[in-house]
């Protein structure tokens, strides 16, 4: 499937992505992990992104489109991608649109995780993430077996928080998402492209349910 992820951020796009992309057969593709690759290679694309990032600010859309462009041409993401955390602007929205057209593989949903802004805080502040796979984890909600290593098989790296996962910079974070990001889901929806899925605080398996009906994908095997 070709799918394209929004919400708020450290709403669960991330999460939700992982657990619905073997069957929907789709590539996760973050332009956040995209650019914090970036900026750890040094290219010249990461160090511009770098200063923003780290303030909680929106990285110009020339760079992300970019790095976004450069990721999405790939022959694994012909089949089937999930685009998490892009189109983050109106421009995106319609860089993206006119890319995906000259492509031929437009999304086929766009699907929006609607999360209260009251339940954010909590996530953002007790994820860790792997430094090595980029799994996400949660202190509470879903910690890792390995404590502070990934539980993945064969990986084992090392467990980390985000330099953005701070209350002060979720704020600037919230800000940016409610000036640039809600306009685009506003335009879709508008259009009458969005699928909506209320998913307010319920936990990863209720939420994942939601996901799964909405894209009409089978209930999960895993317990
Ligand atoms: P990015 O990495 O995209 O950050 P974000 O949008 O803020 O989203 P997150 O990755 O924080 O959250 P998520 O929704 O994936 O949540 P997750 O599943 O991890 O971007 C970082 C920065 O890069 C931006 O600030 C910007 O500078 C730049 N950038 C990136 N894209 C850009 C663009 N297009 N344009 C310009 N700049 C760009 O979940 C969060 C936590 O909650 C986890 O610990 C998880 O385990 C837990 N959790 C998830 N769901 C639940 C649940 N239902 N119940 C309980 N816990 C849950």
């Amino acid at each position: 499937m070709r799918l394209v992820f929004f919400g708020p951020p450290g709403g669960g796009k991330g999460t939700q992505a992982e657990r619905v992309k073997v069957d929907a057969r789709a590539l996760p593709i973050a332009t956040g992990d995209l650019l914090r690759a970036a900026v750890a290679a040094g290219t010249p694309a990461g160090k511009k992104a770098q200063e923003f990032m780290g303030r909680g600010a929106l990285v110009p859309d020339e760079i992300v489109n970019e790095v976004l462009k450069e990721r999405i041409v790939q022959p694994d993401a012909r089949d089937g991608y999930i685009l998490d955390g892009y189109p983050r602007t109106v421009a995106q929205l319609h860089s993206l649109e006119l890319l995906l057209s000259d492509m031929k593989m437009p999304p086929e949903k766009w699907l929006f995780i609607e999360v209260p802004e009251s339940a954010i805080e909590e996530r953002v502040l007790g994820r860790r993430t792997c430094k090595k796979c980029q799994a996400s984890y949660h202190l509470k909600f879903r910690p890792s077996a390995k404590g502070d290593r990934c539980e993945r098989s064969g990986c084992d790296g090392e467990l980390y928080q985000r330099a953005d996962d701070s209350a002060e910079k979720l704020k600037t974070r919230l800000s940016a998402y409610r000036k640039d990001t809600v306009p685009v889901i506003e335009e879709l929806r508008r259009r009458g492209k969005l699928t909506e899925v209320s998913a307010g605080s319920k936990g990863l398996e209720d939420v994942e349910a939601l996901v799964r009906k909405a894209l009409g994908l089978g209930a999960a095997l895993r317990k």
